[in-house]
């Protein structure tokens, strides 16, 4: 495991594009291969829904699947598994949209813009290599201040990052298909710094998916369970007062 401590020398201060301070002091997983089981499923699903890909802005992706989403969700293991490499427990993103992707390869001449570097909208994503002719190019490259970290995904094999505190960039590829799946985490902790950054009108691969509804969606729901332990703690100061009282009496 790379912590943000071991390349940036003041990591809590460190600041993406939009101004976002990081959760935890973890950067990256090594490279890691997931059981046949998952390959299978994630290869399967793939195959299957394909044909469904939409070209977005820049990318050609396969988004909003209830049944891949539900697969992911509730029976891959990818959260327990990532939880005990990191140490720190995560869970896949409730927002539906954003659970899951699979990004294809586009036209060459379409291609160009996925070389820009970028930090993810997304807190924590897993990047899963499902199928790929050239072993050569298509890299990921991960900026890490002092140096860069190339990374060749075998098919089968994932990694585990900080997305949006880690500026990266996805090579070109060159010939042939890659097809990657990336799956969006964030910490289960709800007092943990929350790093999802969705605006008004955000709509980065498909059209009409209201992320920004999604968001507020999910947003309320973190702030109703927040609320919900404030009370209990509340009430458990009161009682702590109270035995002090009692103790006089
Ligand atoms: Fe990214």
């Amino acid at each position: 495991m790379n912590k943000l401590s071991n390349f940036f020398d003041n990591w809590e201060e460190l600041l993406n594009d939009k101004g976002r301070k990081p959760a935890i002091d973890f950067a990256y997983t090594s490279v890691f291969r997931m059981n046949n089981d998952f390959h299978r499923n994630a290869y399967r699903f793939y195959d299957m829904y394909k044909g469904h890909a939409r070209m977005g802005k820049r990318s050609l992706t396969i988004r909003n699947v209830e049944e891949i989403r539900k697969y992911f969700v509730e029976e891959s293991g990818i959260a327990d598994i990532i939880s005990r490499k990191v140490g720190v427990d995560f869970v896949l993103h409730p927002m539906k949209s954003e659970t899951f992707l699979y990004n294809l390869t586009p036209d060459v001449k379409v291609q160009k813009n996925i070389d820009n570097w970028h930090y993810d909208y997304m807190p924590f994503v897993f990047v899963y290599m499902v199928e790929k002719d050239d072993n050569g190019s298509g890299k990921l490259i991960l900026d890490l201040g002092k140096e860069k970290k190339e990374i060749n995904l075998s098919v089968g094999e994932g990694i585990f990052m900080q997305g949006s505190m880690i500026r990266h960039l996805a090579q070109r590829c060159e010939k042939g298909k890659r097809t990657t799946l990336v799956l969006s985490f964030l910490p289960k902790d709800v007092t943990m710094v929350d790093n999802t950054h969705v605006t008004k009108g955000m709509c980065p691969y498909h059209e009409g998916e209201n992320l920004h509804e999604q968001y507020l969606e999910y947003k309320r729901e973190r702030i109703d369970r927040l609320s919900k332990m404030k009370n209990n703690l509340r009430d458990t100061i009161q009682r702590e007062r109270s035995d002090i009282f009692k103790s006089w009496l």
